[in-house]
């Protein structure tokens, strides 16, 4: 395999289409979060309001598609579908890390087919900390907003999978406050995601204090980036990066606990991401305190095929956050936020552990 950076990401594209990159003896932990049945819940399933503005932008539903992709010609295409299928639902998309284009403008047009196909909907910019604790700064995270006139900046944090890879850019130092500056000089907000591992109570308070507009937590329980390194590591026959991979392959928060963990520790928009794969593990978490929730991996496969894929899955989604809303009896993300919430098991003792208390989201009512 070749090791350019363009190529790699080409490679990271194939494998999650081809081979299970899924988290697999860990999990995101929503199977311990219940919302309670409301057999009554004297509210009309049609008249459900999922509308939320949040970072100046008005979505349709609390829904976006992560960032994924960019650099190759089946990045454009990968974008352009997902671009077009979030313009009709009036919600928002991630594009992938824009270092390949911000390094080499020739590769530009395969993020720049996102603001052309989605004209008026939320659009994230990405770039990397690690690139930025190194060498980018201002001007760089200036240039991926402009490049797709991006509503916001994400800030990716990949502390897993840099570490272990073998071309892994591994020194995060000062990160925190080169992420400050940014944050400070750009004139739309910046977000800081993670990609599979989680943010904690800790880094979501440091990030806050940051100046960030919003966290990404982006926890356990689906894609997993030691996964994906680990088949890149096993085609080229590197043994040592083959075992890191496999055996940090679960490693991280699991995305259910880092929600809570973050958003009972700042005061800005969390957004909950890492596994969420159907609409009752949005509703869980939007009822956990997430202002948005998104998911990348389950949009893959429908980018490659075509926008009306995407939009299918896109609305399924959508419906189904709807279906538990009603069968909670919240006509409101609102309402959503204030009914009660059972954590038990694994998810309960871990929170009680780091000191917060689960028992208090069962006894909310809306
Ligand atoms: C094929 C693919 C490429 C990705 N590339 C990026 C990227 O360039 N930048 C980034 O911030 N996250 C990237 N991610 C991570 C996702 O945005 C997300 O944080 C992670 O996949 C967890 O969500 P999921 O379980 O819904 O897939 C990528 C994910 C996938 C599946």
């Amino acid at each position: 395999m070749d090791d350019s950076i363009e190529e790699r990401k080409a490679d990271h594209i194939e494998i999650c289409l081809k081979e299970d990159v899924q988290a697999q003896k860990a999990s995101t932990g929503f199977e311990d979060v219940s919302l309670v049945h409301e057999a009554l819940p004297e509210i009309e399933l049609k008249k459900i309001d999922l509308s939320t503005t949040v970072f100046g932008y008005k979505f349709s539903a609390p829904l976006f598609v992560g960032a994924m992709t960019g650099g190759t010609a089946k990045a454009t295409k990968i974008n352009a579908a997902i671009a077009e299928a979030i313009e009709e639902l009036n919600i928002g998309m991630g594009v992938g890390s824009q270092r390949v284009a911000i390094d080499n403008p020739k590769l530009e047009r395969s993020f720049m087919v996102v603001r052309e196909k989605a004209p008026t909907a939320f659009i994230l910019a990405n770039i990397g900390g690690p690139q930025l604790a190194s060498k980018y700064g201002v001007k760089e995270a200036k240039k991926a907003v402009a490049m797709v006139q991006a509503n916001a900046l994400a800030i990716h944090l990949n502390v897993l999978q840099e570490a272990v890879q073998p071309e892994g850019e591994t020194d995060y130092s000062g990160l925190i406050s080169k992420i400050g500056e940014v944050a400070e000089a750009l004139e739309v907000p910046v977000i800081v995601k993670e990609t599979g591992a989680g943010i904690a109570a800790e880094d979501a308070a440091m990030l806050e204090a940051a100046g960030v507009a919003g966290i990404d937590v982006a926890g356990v329980g689906g894609t997993s980036w030691a996964a994906v390194e680990y088949y890149r590591a096993k085609a080229r026959q590197d043994v040592f990066s083959q075992r890191l991979g496999e055996t940090f392959w679960d490693w991280g928060l699991p995305t259910a606990v880092s929600l809570v963990e973050t958003a009972k520790s700042v005061s800005l928009p969390v957004i909950a991401s890492g596994g969420i794969r159907n609409g009752i593990d949005a509703a869980k978490a939007l009822a956990l305190g997430a202002s948005l929730v998104s998911a990348t991996y389950p949009f893959l496969q429908p980018a490659t095929k075509s926008s009306e894929d995407v939009k299918n899955s896109l609305q399924l989604m959508v419906g189904e956050m709807r279906n538990a809303m009603f069968l909670v009896g919240a006509d409101s993300l609102q309402k959503l936020q204030k009914v009660p919430v059972v954590l038990t098991g694994k998810t309960a003792e871990w929170l009680r552990a780091r000191g917060f208390q689960p028992e208090l989201y069962a006894r909310r009512s809306a």
